[in-house]
């Protein structure tokens, strides 16, 4: 029996989403650990999309999916995604999605600071926050002052809470941002009208999913974001507010570490960001255009455009460690297809001096010039081929140098969005 966790590797829209609806068919239980609406993992199935971003990327598969302790849960966001895929015919009810008890609950005045810091702060000094309350909900969780799920049940305490905090919250509202203070009374009285309906789903998934490793189930655990956005490990304070990186898949998900079996990174075959933040091999030439339009790089959460860049291992090494990669999982490959050369980054010049660690300090990163190979492209189209034998030599050049330089194997390549358009190398659950 296999357990494995999927993390990014990069600045998360690695293409999760895809990669975890395609190895959710040899799973049981699919389980997000940390994060919240922030995601946007996108499945294409029979030509047809679908985005997530609470619902683990199971759920198409038809396998029992799992709300983690380890996120921040907006339960209006969860309903209209529960009420999406139901309308497309996908079961999501009580027996198909758990949600943690420990889960937290993002709160109005959530996402009234996260915009109202984001729209006060200098420009160079916001963090390009997707909007959605996830740092202030995951700073009350580390305040203690956080609601839970298991809170919801409780209606008495659950009114007192928000009553209590919606105090502090208005008092920060309206002294430091000069804005209206938010009723309490009518967040009580919206947030039981959630109640009635996620009452069914909730559950202790530690219990839960203990019982169905017992039972010899696998379990899929899937990242959100990516390594480089981590609280601890990302290019902080242009990161997240949770831990991205394979361990919290054990705090997150209520597993203990010896329950894992498998981590395997995904790796887009260029870089993208969205938002804020330092970004060494990023591109502002044309090239850099021919990707964002190649690989429609908008933001699935936003729509923002992503930033484009070299594939940069690096970062790539810093994931491998971080998370103790057993293997990458190649994405977006074919979006290189029309490339004469292709440029991977291997180290960093800092001022004469020679990096192959990703430095901590934002003032040396920003000196860090990459240092890059040069490949030369294949010029072909790769999106039908399903074999590896079948890649264009150059093709395999460069996954080869990929698998050098991390010193971690490929198991499979994407050639595309669509669940069929991929290459298998390993079977992961093996
Ligand atoms: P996630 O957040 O990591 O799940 O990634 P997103 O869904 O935000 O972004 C990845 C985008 O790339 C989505 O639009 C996917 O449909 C698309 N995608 C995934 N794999 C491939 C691939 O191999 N080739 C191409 N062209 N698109 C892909
Ligand atoms: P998936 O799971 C890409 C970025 C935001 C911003 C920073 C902080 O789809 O890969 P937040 O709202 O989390 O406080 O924003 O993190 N960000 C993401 N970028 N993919 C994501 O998720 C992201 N989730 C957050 O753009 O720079
Ligand atoms: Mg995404």
């Amino acid at each position: 029996m296999a357990n494995i966790v999927i993390v990014g590797t990069q600045w998360g829209d690695e293409g999760k989403g895809k990669i975890v609806d395609l190895l959710a068919e040899h799973a049981d239980y699919v389980v997000r650990f940390q994060g919240g609406n922030n995601a946007g993992h996108t499945m294409v199935v029979d030509g047809e999309q679908f985005i997530s971003h609470l619902i683990p990327s199971g759920i198409l598969q038809g396998k029992a999916c799992v709300i983690g302790n380890g996120l921040v849960v907006d339960p209006e966001v969860l309903l209209e995604e529960i009420d999406y895929l139901s309308g497309k015919g996908i079961a999501v009810g009580p027996e198909e999605l758990k949600i943690s008890e420990k889960a937290h609950l993002i709160m109005p005045y959530h996402k009234r600071i996260d915009a109202a810091r984001e729209n006060a702060a200098l420009k160079n000094n916001k963090i390009g926050t997707t909007g959605r309350g996830i740092g202030p909900c995951y700073e009350d969780k580390a305040h203690r002052c956080g609601i839970r799920f298991v809170d919801l049940l409780n209606t008495a305490g659950f009114e007192e809470k928000v009553r209590t905090v919606c105090k502090e919250k208005n008092f920060y509202l309206t002294q430091f941002f000069s804005e209206d203070p938010m009723d309490a009374e009518d967040i009580i009285n919206k947030y039981n009208v959630y109640q009635k309906r996620l009452a069914p789903y909730i559950t202790d998934i530690s219990v839960y999913i203990d019982k169905g490793i017992k039972a010899g189930k696998q379990v899929l655990f899937e990242g959100a974001q990516g390594t480089h956005l981590d609280i601890d490990h990302g290019t902080y304070p242009f990161v997240t507010s949770s831990n991205t990186v394979s361990g919290n898949a054990c705090s997150g998900g209520g597993v203990g570490p010896k329950k894992i079996s498998g981590i395997v990174g995904i790796v887009k075959a260029y870089t993208t960001r969205v938002g804020k933040g330092p970004f060494p091999t990023e591109l502002f030439d044309e090239i850099g255009d021919k990707i964002q339009k190649t690989g429609a790089e908008f933001g699935a959460t936003t729509g923002r455009k992503r930033r484009c860049g070299w594939l940069d291992t690096v970062i790539l090494n810093n994931a491998v460690r971080l998370n103790s990669l057993t293997g990458l999982v190649v994405t977006k490959l074919d979006v290189l297809d029309d490339l004469d050369t292709i440029d991977i980054c291997t180290a960093y010049d800092y001022k004469g001096t020679r990096i192959e660690d990703f430095p901590a300090d934002l003032d040396v990163l920003a000196e860090c010039k990459p240092i890059c190979e040069t490949l030369p492209g294949w010029k072909e189209n790769i999106s039908k081929i399903r074999k590896y034998d079948d890649l264009p030599q150059n093709t395999k050049n460069y996954l080869k140098r990929i698998e050098e330089l991390t010193e971690t194997k490929i198991d499979i390549v994407s050639v595309g969005p669509g669940r069929e358009e991929t290459i298998i190398l390993n079977n992961i659950f093996d």
